[in-house]
This record gives structure tokens, sequence and C-alpha cells, in this order.
């Protein structure tokens, strides 16, 4: 770590393709390692603190149980227990947590909250989702992929239902990873209209999920919707519909497609519970590996 420019995951286009390659083979070792019994004590002496103001339990666990079993430690921190709660600004909480810790987590609703956090921050800051990036989750989803089909690079990733935080991180994962990323939702959902424009002719729209789904080798999924948009629920239940994972949807993509969905998933809506839980499906893997790609992501920065 260099005291006074200390690297930071907030998006995935933070880390070059070749970084993310190596980040990525180095999680799959590290899941050798714990599977083995056998885990590198990595983070020996070291404190990860874990600033969450939204609610989450994959994250939260893979983050604190990743610290338990290499060696270091972890603070959980939620907004009923810190002064960031009662007004502390952002700018002063940065600058003392980064003064004890050795790298910071940190889950909120604007992205800009985590930028200015960043930027006071002497420690890494890793961005555990803000409402329009969720970066920790590719590294996971494409070490999924890589596991069960090999390289992604010139694959065909469909996306299908609301353009928020998680496609938005899948466009920036398509430059980095070189593959073609379709993105099926109803008119007025689309993904962040600069991330496309930047994204070239890598990512294209559709607004038929089973014209998008034809000969897929990934489809992916996410709720309706998201954290910090619950009252408008009944309202996207009626926009979205068309556009669930099932196995209609399914039977266009290439036979051995995969599906992934970070979870928590809502059955019967984005996802019916037959895929969900059949054997295209990877989701439990997809959810497993979150704690082997950020072990090797905390690694990365701290030696950055
Ligand atoms: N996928 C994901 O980030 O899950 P949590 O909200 O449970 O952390
Ligand atoms: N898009 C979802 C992802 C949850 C992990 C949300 O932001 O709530």
């Amino acid at each position: 770590m260099t005291a006074e420019q200390p690297r930071h995951y907030l998006a995935v286009s933070d880390l070059s393709g070749a970084e993310l390659q190596n980040l990525l083979s180095r999680a799959a070792e590290i899941k050798r390692q714990l599977h083995a019994g056998n885990p590198p004590a990595l983070f020996h002496g070291r404190v990860l603190a874990m600033v969450f103001e939204k609610s989450s339990t994959r994250t939260r666990v893979s983050f604190e149980s990743g610290m338990a079993k290499l060696g270091g430690h972890a603070i959980f921190l939620s907004p009923r227990d810190t002064h960031l709660g009662r007004g502390e600004p952002v700018e002063d909480t940065a600058r003392i947590i980064s003064r004890m810790a050795d790298a910071i987590v940190v889950r909120t609703f604007a992205h800009e909250r985590i930028e200015k956090f960043a930027a006071h921050s002497l420690v890494p800051v890793i961005n555990a989702l803000t409402d329009h990036q969720h970066p920790c989750q590719l590294l996971a989803d494409i070490q999924t992929y890589v596991e069960h089909r090999g390289d992604i690079a010139g694959r065909t990733v469909v996306w299908v239902g609301d353009g928020n935080n998680m496609c938005n991180s899948f466009i920036e994962a398509a430059e980095r990873f070189d593959f073609t990323l379709r993105v099926a939702g109803p008119p007025g959902y689309e993904p962040d209209g600069q991330l496309i424009a930047s994204s070239g002719a890598r990512v294209e729209l559709f607004h038929d999920a089973l014209e998008a789904v034809r000969d897929a080798d990934l489809i992916v999924t996410d709720v309706w919707a998201s954290m910090g948009q619950e009252e408008e629920q009944a309202r996207r239940l009626a926009d979205f519909a068309g556009f669930q994972v099932n196995a209609q949807l399914l039977s266009a993509a290439r036979p051995d497609a995969l599906v992934m969905h970070c979870l928590p998933a809502h059955r019967g809506e984005e996802i019916s519970t037959e895929v969900l839980e059949g054997p295209n499906s990877v989701v439990w893997d997809e959810a497993e590996n979150r704690l082997h790609a950020q072990m090797a992501l905390l690694e990365f920065l701290l030696a950055s």
C-alpha cells in the first residue's frame, strides 16, 4: 500500500484486464487451498472495516468469513452503531477508519458517496454495492463461468431484467473480459447511457427477451426492484412482465447455457423456481465464489 494514493475497487474498470485475469487465477488457487483445508494466513494482523448502509447476507459473510479464515479480522459497522448514521461526514469517517484499518469495504446508496469516501481514505476502499455498481459480484460471476465453461472471451452473455447496478457492472466486465453483452428489459429500464455509449458495439439493447437469449452462453438476471426501490415494487412487477427467466426463455438459449443470479432471488418474479433450482443454474457456486474472489481482490489491493 502506498500511503498517499491507495488503489481502490469501486468499479470493474478500476482494474485492467490483465489484473482481473491474474486476480481470478489467484481466486481459484485460494479456493483450492481452502477446500483442501490448508488456508494461507494471507491477512495475519490485518484489519478490514466493513461499512454497510444497506442489508447484506452474501457480501457481509464472504468478507467477514474470508478475513477470519485467512488470519485477519473484520469489523462490521452498521449505520445504527456508528456516527455515520447520526450525520458524521463521510470525509471524517473515511479519514478516521483508514488510520486504523488496512482496507475498507463500503455498501451504500449513491455512488458519489463511496467516491467521496475513497477520496479521503488512506487505505484501499472496495465497493460492496452502490446504486450504480456491484463490482465484487462480477469477480465471482466471471470466476464461476470460467470454472464451468472456460474462458468467457467471445461468449454471448444476456442480461434479462432491470438495467441496474449489476447490469452496469456487467457492461464494464464485457469490455474487460471481451464478451458480447445483450441487455433485455422493458423501455425505461435501460442501464447507464454513458456506459453503453462507451462500450461500443459490445453491448446491444433488446426489448424482447426471447430474441435476446437466442444462442446465449450465459443468462443473468436480478431482482426487479433493488434495495431503495421498494415503493416501486408494484409498478415494476407490471412493467417487467415478459422478462422472467423461465424454462421457455431458457429453451431459446444454447442447451449448455449457464444461468446466474447474484441473489437474493424472488422466485416466480424475475426467475422461476424451476430454472433457479435446475441443471443450468450455477447460483450456489456463484455465491460461494464471492469469498474466494474477494480474498484475491484484498490480497491484490493490499499489495498495491
Ligand atoms: N449478491 C449480494 O451482494 O448479496 P447480498 O446483498 O446478500 O450481499
Ligand atoms: N440489484 C440488487 C442487488 C442485490 C445484491 C440491489 O441493489 O438490491
